[in-house]
Parts: C-alpha cells; structure tokens; sequence
C-alpha cells in the first residue's frame, strides 16, 4: 500500500476522499464504546474514528492498539461533529472514518510520553534517543538545520564556492584543545588524530588554486564540555584567496542574512557591529559581549588608586585594576542582595566587591571615609550615577576584574530583565591580540591559532615585543555566544617559521608536524583567509535552546559518553593486539 498523505497535511481539502496514512498510535481513548485514535506522524497528528456499530471488526483490532504501536489505516475523511473541532490542529476540522487498518509494530511500555512538555531527566531522553526524537519539538530543530545547511550551501554555490570534503584521519590540527588519536593497524605505534578543525586543508588547497572553499565540517576536540560545547561538532568552514577581512566579513553577513531571511523571515541589521578587542575588553570585559543590553563597565583605576582605601590602593600599585558598574535604580537592594552578589563575584575569583548606594547626590556607604570628596564626585560622574543607583566595584588583576564583572554584568541583567529575548545581536569582534600568555608554561600561545597572520605594521615586533603584536582576527559574536572565527592567514615560509618560533615550536618539531604546509609556502602560496562558524551553535541560537545538545541528533554527555550505545567502550582483545596496544591493566599482570 502507498501512503497518500501526511497525518498533520490532511485536512477540508480532502473532506470525502480516502486516504491512506502510516503513523504511531499517539493517544488512544475509548469514548462510550467508540475509538478515537490520535495517529501521529512527522508533520503532526489526525484523529481516527472506530465505531463498532459501524464494523466490529475494525473497532476490535483498535482496541488492542496502545501508545507508539505502529499503524496502517486506509479511511474517509469526514467534517469532525460540531463541538469537537481542535482549531490549533491544522488536521482539527476533520477526522477518518476508518475502513482498513493493519498493526504493522507494537510498542513496549513507554520510558516517557512522546510530547513536547515532558519533564524528565536528560540521561533517559539521551538514552532512547529515538522517542526522544519523535517529540515533534525535536524533530521541528532538525527540520530548521536542514533548512539552515541547505541554505548555506545554497548562498555558498550561488558565490562560486566549491564544496570540498577533506578527511577524517590526520595529523594534528592545533586548534588549543587535546587531540582524539586513532592507532594505526598497519603503521605499528603511529596515529592519526581527528581534525580539530580542517585548518591546515582549506589552506593546501588555497595553495592549489581552489580559490573558494566550503565545507560542512566535523571537527573533534577533547576539551572540557559544556552547554555550548561537544566533542564532535560541526563547522561551516570557509576559505578564500587574495581577499582582505572586508571580504570574508561582507560574505558573512550576506551569507547569515540570507539564512535568517529564508529559514526564520528575519531581515538582519547589516553591516554588523564592530568592537576592536581592546573596545570590547574594556567596556563589557569579554571578547564576547552580549549587546542585547548595555550595563557598560568603567575603568576607575585612575580616579581611585589614590584614595587611602588600602585594596583599591595596594592592586593598583600592583599593576591591577579598579574596575566597576552602575546598577541603574538598584539601590533598593537589601544589604542581604549585595552580600549574594559579592559571593556570586568570589566565585568567578573575585576576592570581593565594593559597593556604593547614590542617595541625595552622594555616594555612600561605609566606605566613604576612605574617599576624598573629590574622588567620590568624579567616581559618581564617569558611573553616570543617580540618585537610586548601586554602584558595584572590583580591584583585582585585570584578568579576574574583568572576568568576574562580565559574569556579573550577564547575571544581573537576567535580574533585572533587561534581555531581549527575542532580539538577534550579532558583532564583530577585530584587532586581537596575535598571542596570550601562557603564564603554566611561562611563554606565548596563539590567540587564535598558529597559521594567523600578525598585522603588516608588527611584524617588527617579533622578536622584541610579541605580547603587542596585533592579529588579522575576527571574531563574530551572537548574543554573547562566539559564533565564528577567522583569520587572513600567513602564506610565507619566513613568517610562519617565525610564528612557531614565537610560540615555542623548534624547528625540528615545525618541520615534523607541518612540514607539508611549510613547504607548499615554497610553492606560490597566495594570500588567504577564511573563517569557520559553530553551526551547532547558531542552531541553538536561532532555536532559542539553552543546551547545545538538542540540536544535535545523537549528542555526548558531559562526560563525552553516547549514552544510546553506549560509547566509548572496552574492545575486545584481539582487537588491541592488532593495533599494537598494551593498556595499563595489561602492564600491571605482566
Ligand atoms: P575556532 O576554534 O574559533 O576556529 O572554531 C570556530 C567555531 O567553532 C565553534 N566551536 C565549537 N562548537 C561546539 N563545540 C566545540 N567544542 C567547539 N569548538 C569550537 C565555535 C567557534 O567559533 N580553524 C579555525 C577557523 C578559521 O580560522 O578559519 C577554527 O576552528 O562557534
């Protein structure tokens, strides 16, 4: 039998034809001796009617039917009667007269109710994954990523880029996290590792004349999850020759335009916002800001070090910062909220917060007898301060200041309802720094990754005063989530040579993990550049899910477990003596 339509997609239009459906049993119910059956396919539900006056014994076989048993049913479709029309249904109007059914599957006893307002624990939706996929929220998250990459494709093609797949058992991408290594059977004791992203590729084969590359990419990366964050994941990588940043920006915006445009009919603001790193550091204290709302940060490092407050003093001979926010009309707040925000800061590492209450044009609090007149006036001046206002500060290092400010500047804005929920605010993010410093290993580690090109007027700075050299590095961030990032690259041996250097990589060590990339330098490498975007996380984003999981069909855990099957796991023994391994449990009865 062929399925003539949809169980959602049937509806008046069919009224008095049959139809023929497959779906599950999504609830059953038994009025006065009539079945009704809700049965359920991708695009929805439609009810079906077994009367037993009607045929006995039809409406017998429906009555053995239970929840997510599997049914054929070829019937009539009829006007439902007056009354019992569902209008949020787009099949409410009518339901079928049932004239053939057949059990094509039964069901075992659900773990939970195929529905969208389930509540229960994530370990048992990941573990029957495929009932939690039949939830129709879940199935609607996917419909849009096929949506999403069938347009980036679509907007990629339409400007001349290639899509280009590259593979999956390789040599280490330096991307910052651990690598996944995979042994090789027949190479004894050697590896591949799993791309952290195809970095290296896409640029062998701007080498090659490809001139535009895209790919929908797996990238693996053991690094530490969290709810932005999986193991395996995909990227939207795309790279160019003889382009500037202009040009991978301006084809950003088009290319997310277009996406947000055809998938949500959204028109996008652009071009973007821009924020040098130093901009976006020093007013919101994050690379990655979240401009759904302002709560800026101000430095008072240079108005307050010299008020005979010993820790504003002390940090700032120190080389730290003093660094604040004006909590707008928040100073109704009890001493018992302050006091939580003060331990909500220590645990971003903050040693404390103080704090000031803006009452009759003054700022007070029990602190102000440490403070000049002078220096409370200009505090209450560049906080924008009114009457009503809380002012909240921290002197720390500049890393911890900034870090715990963001974090309370995000926390209270969720307080204090000042987020759009429903807004889109994409930024860039430009001007990096090229190097952070590694204080563990006491030496510079890429910003972004080794192969981005400093900016032409630092390249002086190389191997006096690398900490300042700045990147050709853009970053772009969606509601202070860090959607993308890319670089112009370096296509010279000589740089690239420099660069490792600069990080700590000799030469040997240079030549034995990217030997093949230095070399093709050698071969009229052109100018590159490119970027890769998070698609799990613009999924997540566009879908409004707080968890990059349920935007990915057969997601890990925190502890990077697939709890479906049950991956990872012991393999058996013959298999490790294959690929030449001893585990320290062999080691330990040798
Ligand atoms: P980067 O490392 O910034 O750049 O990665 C690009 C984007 O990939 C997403 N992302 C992740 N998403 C989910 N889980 C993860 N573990 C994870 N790690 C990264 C983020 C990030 O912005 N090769 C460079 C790009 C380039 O220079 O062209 C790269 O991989 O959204």
């Amino acid at each position: 039998m062929q399925r003539s339509n949809y169980c959602g997609e049937v509806n008046v239009s069919h009224l008095g034809k049959e139809v023929n459906l497959f779906g599950w049993v999504n609830t059953w119910r038994d009025h006065g001796g009539v079945i009704f059956i809700d049965l359920r396919d991708r695009t929805g539900v439609v009810q079906l009617v077994f009367n037993p006056e009607i045929n006995k014994e039809l409406h017998k076989i429906a009555g053995t039917a239970r929840d997510e048993y599997v049914l054929n049913i070829k019937g009539l479709v009829e006007n439902r009667p007056e009354g019992t029309v569902n209008k949020n249904l787009s099949s409410g109007e009518v339901e079928i007269k049932v004239t053939e059914v057949k059990i094509l599957n039964t069901s075992k006893m659900l773990p939970f109710q195929i529905r969208d307002d389930i509540n229960v624990a994530e370990e048992v939706r990941l573990q029957y994954r495929y009932l939690d996929l039949r939830r129709p929220k879940m199935f609607k998250n996917f419909q849009l990523r096929h949506k999403v990459t069938f347009l980036v494709r679509d907007y990629l093609d339409k400007q001349g880029f290639l899509d280009v797949e590259t593979p999956i058992l390789l040599k280490s991408t330096p991307e910052g996290a651990r690598d996944y290594l995979v042994p090789s059977r027949v190479n004894p004791g050697e590896f591949y590792a799993l791309p952290q992203s195809p970095q290296m590729l896409k640029q062998t084969l701007m080498i090659a004349g490809f001139d535009k590359y895209f790919q929908i990419a797996k990238c693996f990366r053991d690094e530490d999850l969290r709810a932005d964050r999986q193991p395996e994941f995909t990227q939207i990588d795309i790279e160019m020759s003889f382009i500037a940043e202009e040009d991978i920006m301006a084809l950003t915006e088009g290319m997310i335009s277009y996406v947000f445009k055809n998938a949500l009919g959204m028109d996008l603001k652009a071009p973007f916002k821009r924020l040098t790193y130093d901009e976006a550091m020093g007013r919101y204290g994050t690379d990655k800001p979240d401009l759904r709302f302002e709560l800026p940060l101000v430095d008072i490092t240079a108005i307050a070090k010299n008020a005979e407050y010993k820790i504003f003093s002390s940090v700032a001979a120190t080389g730290g910062i003093i660094k604040g926010l004006n909590a707008k009309k928040c100073g109704s707040f009890s001493r018992m909220e302050i006091d939580k925000l003060i331990e909500f800061v220590k645990t971003f590492g903050a040693k404390g917060m103080s704090w000031f209450k803006v009452e009759n044009g003054k700022m007070e609090s029990n602190l102000t007898k440490f403070f000049s007149e002078q220096i409370l006036a200009e505090m209450k001046e560049v906080f924008n301060a009114e009457d009503g206002d809380l002012i909240l500060i921290i002197a720390d290092k500049s890393q911890v200041a900034n870090q715990a400010l963001d974090f309370l500047r995000r926390h209270l804005a969720e307080k204090l309802n000042l987020i759009n929920k429903d807004a889109f605010c994409f930024e860039w993010v430009t001007d990096f720094p090229l190097f952070g410093w590694n204080e563990e290993e006491k030496r510079f580690d890429p910003l972004h990754h080794p192969f981005t090109s400093p900016k032409a007027e630092d390249l002086k700075y190389f191997d006096t005063e690398p900490g300042r050299m700045k990147a050709r590095a853009y970053d772009l961030v969606l509601n202070g989530l860090e959607l993308g990032g890319g670089s112009i690259r370096i296509h010279t041996r000589e740089i690239q040579e420099k660069m490792f250097k600069a990080i700590g990589i000799s030469d040997e060590q240079a030549k034995e993990r990217f030997g093949f990339l230095l070399e093709a330098f050698e071969f009229g490498a052109p100018p590159h550049g490119g970027i890769a975007f998070g698609l799990d996380r613009i999924m997540m984003l566009m879908l409004k899910e707080a968890s990059i999981r349920d935007v990915i069909v057969f997601p890990k855990t925190q502890k990077a477990q697939c709890l479906l099957s049950g991956a990872p796991s012991k393999v058996e023994e013959k298999q490790l003596k294959e690929l030449h391994i001893k585990t320290l449990e062999h080691l330990k009865k040798e």
